[in-house]
């Protein structure tokens, strides 16, 4: 299974990709956690990345491209793979199909998850994410168990740097006019699958197999 994950900040793509990779038995390749563990590991990339993460702008094809090429000819993505943050621009998506025909495969099924803005602003303004395994949580919607631990490994959690109110509604711009042009890409490519991504995470969830299911 080569699947996508499209859908503005805060649908949910991180926390349903953790879910669907596992149940599909697929590695989840997430361009933003890839991102965030090079500007804490402080790596050549992290430094090129952290300005534009920062402003919530996306970091500059050629960085990204080369990175997901790297991470999708790693061993355990050869059988296939989940992607959520990537393709963020028709750009991107040209590349990956170029990436797969090379690799003589391509996508099976994009998946949008859609969501209001309102409902993307008090999502990522409670997000609460651990540093150690990338597990997300909600102060509200999905509270860890121990306050401010992951109830995976203890971890203090954190809030990340581009959730403050005004860098969510840049993203959110950039969201609009960069990615959401890939929704009607995909659709023409008869990939495009569409769910609502509102109500309980598990519900969300069962939709999104049920959508997988019924395009692969
Ligand atoms: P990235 O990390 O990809 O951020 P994003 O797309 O803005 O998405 P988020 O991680 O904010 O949200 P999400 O949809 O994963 O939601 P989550 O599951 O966490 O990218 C960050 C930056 O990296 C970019 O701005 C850019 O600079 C760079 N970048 C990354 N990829 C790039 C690319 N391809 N090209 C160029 N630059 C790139 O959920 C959000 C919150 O809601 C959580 O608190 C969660 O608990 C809660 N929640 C989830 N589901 C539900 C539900 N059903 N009900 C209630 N609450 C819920
Ligand atoms: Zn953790």
């Amino acid at each position: 299974m080569r699947a996508v994950l499209v859908g503005p900040p805060g649908a949910g793509k991180g926390t349903q990709a953790q879910i669907l990779a596992a149940e599909l038995s697929i590695p989840k390749v997430s361009t933003g956690d890839i991102f965030r563990a090079n500007v804490s590991g402080g790596t050549e990339l992290g430094k090129k990345a952290k300005e534009y993460m920062d402003r919530g702008d996306l970091v500059p094809d050629e960085v990204t491209n080369a990175m997901v090429k790297d991470r999708l000819a790693q061993e355990d993505a050869v059988g296939g793979f989940l992607l959520d943050g990537f393709p963020r621009n028709v750009p991107q998506a040209e590349t990956l199909k170029g990436m797969l025909r090379d690799l003589d495969t391509r996508l099976d099924v994009v998946l949008e998850l859609r969501v209001d803005e309102d409902e993307v602003v008090r999502r990522l303004s409670g997000r609460r994410s651990c540093p150690q395994c990338g597990r997300v949580y909600h102060v509200e919607y999905d509270p860890p168990k121990a306050e401010g631990r992951c109830d995976d490994d203890g971890a203090a959690l954190y809030q990340r740097d581009d959730d403050r109110e005004e860098t969510i509604r840049h993203r959110l711009k950039v969201y609009r006019e960069q990615t959401a042009p890939l929704v009607e890409y995909y659709e023409k490519e008869g990939l495009l699958a569409t769910i609502a991504a509102t109500g309980p995470v598990a519900e969300v969830s069962g939709r999104a197999m049920a959508a997988i299911e019924g395009k692969a």
